[in-house]
């Protein structure tokens, strides 16, 4: 596919022949996926990178002094700087790869957390984090005596800034771990006004984007970020390789976070000493195919261009949220006024696991339940929504058939 001189808005149909899982049927009708927020399908250029290299050049990183060790960490280091490309990073050695954002987080709570937040010191998190930004804080903050504290979302499903900013107001927070992009609201973050407010007290801040660098554009210099983790399965790419970008003084600061083989200097029985940033926090073989397929999405994706990807999921998330708000008895939660592609609903006298099912009785594929969000269910006060969530991939029709078998499903209940 020849994309590279694509106008604003791209060419869905050849954007779908990218990805062969779209042409299945499933239960007896084209699949509709609806649900790229927990996964994304793949297209050719990221299978097909993947299969050459283990057919083609296969050898572990970093070690070999033989041919196939060469090209195989030629392809992984090429992901780093495709990396470091996309996110405007202004060194390639501050790209860390981990397993996911999940990993990518973990780490900074353990290392950066446990190395250099001092207990007593605070760390703000706000009510729409995914658990993944959650569940780490408050791992530090019991093995670490660090004291949580949650900015809150407004009633319009946006970071409440004001209440943000009194969190910070006396001065001992260290950290702001704050979405860039709700997985259920669809909502953006400011994430340069919470950058300026969190440095003008004194706090670094880390951006959780595994939702946002889907949808748009991220560059870490102009947002002033600290630190950036993102995930490679959102973004076209295979499981099990994520990605942790942060400052190169901070990761110099902060000690490792596993540790074994490839991250160490030298070792004796009575010390070891570490490689340089970013090996220092990847101990072990990494995930070399699954870095390779995710240099291959970049690519993907930049071949497409975010601002073409940009407009194409605007038009379809005002599209869907002008059909379901139309639904009587649909609900559609958050109405915030900067949001992506992720539009998460409630339907009268149906729970969302329901909807679901009935809906891929249609083969129609939503996510239901609490999304990883349990807090944020309870202050939007629902037990679980379905959610609807567009990729690249996704087309105005599908969005129509998910409105229209809607309507089915609001009959069955009725
Ligand atoms: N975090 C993914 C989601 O929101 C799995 O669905």
């Amino acid at each position: 596919m020849n994309v590279t001189t694509r106008p604003a808005l791209l060419d869905i149909e050849a954007i779908r022949a990218e990805f062969p899982i779209l042409q299945q049927q499933v239960r007896g009708r084209t699949l509709v996926f609806l649900d790229s927020a927990a996964s994304a399908q793949k297209p050719r250029a990221v299978i097909g990178a993947m299969v050459q290299a283990m057919e083609t050049q296969y050898a572990n990183v970093h070690r070999g002094l033989h041919w196939m060790s060469e090209r195989t960490t030629e392809a992984y280091e090429g992901t780093r700087d495709a990396v470091a490309r996309l996110l405007n990073a202004p060194d390639r050695h501050e790209i860390v790869f981990t397993r996911n954002s999940t990993e990518a987080i973990n780490l900074v709570a353990h290392s950066y957390g446990r190395g250099v937040l001092r207990p007593g010191q605070a760390v703000v998190i706000s009510e729409m984090e995914h658990h993944s930004n959650l569940v780490p804080w408050q791992m530090l903050r019991d093995a670490h005596g660090i004291e949580l504290r949650v900015a809150p979302v407004t009633d319009a499903g946006e970071l409440d800034m004001a209440a943000l900013e009194a969190l910070l107001a006396d001065g001992k927070v260290g950290l702001v771990a704050i979405t860039h992009m709700s997985n259920v609201l669809g909502s953006y973050t400011p994430a340069e006004r919470i950058a300026a407010l969190a440095h003008a007290h004194g706090a670094r801040v880390l951006f959780d984007g595994s939702q946002a660098i889907v949808h748009r554009r991220v560059d870490v210099q102009a947002l002033d970020a600290d630190f950036y983790a993102f995930t490679g399965h959102k973004l076209y790419g295979p499981t099990g390789i994520g990605v942790l970008w942060a400052r190169r003084e901070l990761l110099e600061a902060m000690p490792p976070f596993m540790g074994g083989g490839d991250m160490i200097s030298s070792v004796t029985w009575e010390r070891s000493t570490w490689a340089e940033v970013p090996h220092k926090f990847e101990a072990g073989t990494p995930a070399i195919i699954e870095a390779i397929g995710l240099g291959a999405a970049i690519g993907f994706v930049e071949s497409v261009g975010y601002e073409a990807i940009a407009a194409h999921e605007a038009a379809l998330t005002e599209h869907a949220l002008a059909r379901l708000s139309a639904i009587a008895g649909v609900h559609v939660l958050g109405r915030a006024q900067d949001r992506g592609g992720v539009v998460s609903f409630t339907l009268d006298r149906a729970h969302a696991h329901d909807v679901a099912t009935l809906l891929d009785r249609q083969g129609i594929a939503v996510r239901a339940g609490h999304h990883c969000a349990e807090p944020l269910m309870r202050r939007l006060g629902v037990d679980s929504t379905a959610r609807a969530s567009f990729g690249i991939y996704t087309t105005q029709a599908e969005i129509d058939a998910l409105a229209e078998s809607l309507l089915r499903v609001r009959e069955f209940f009725a």
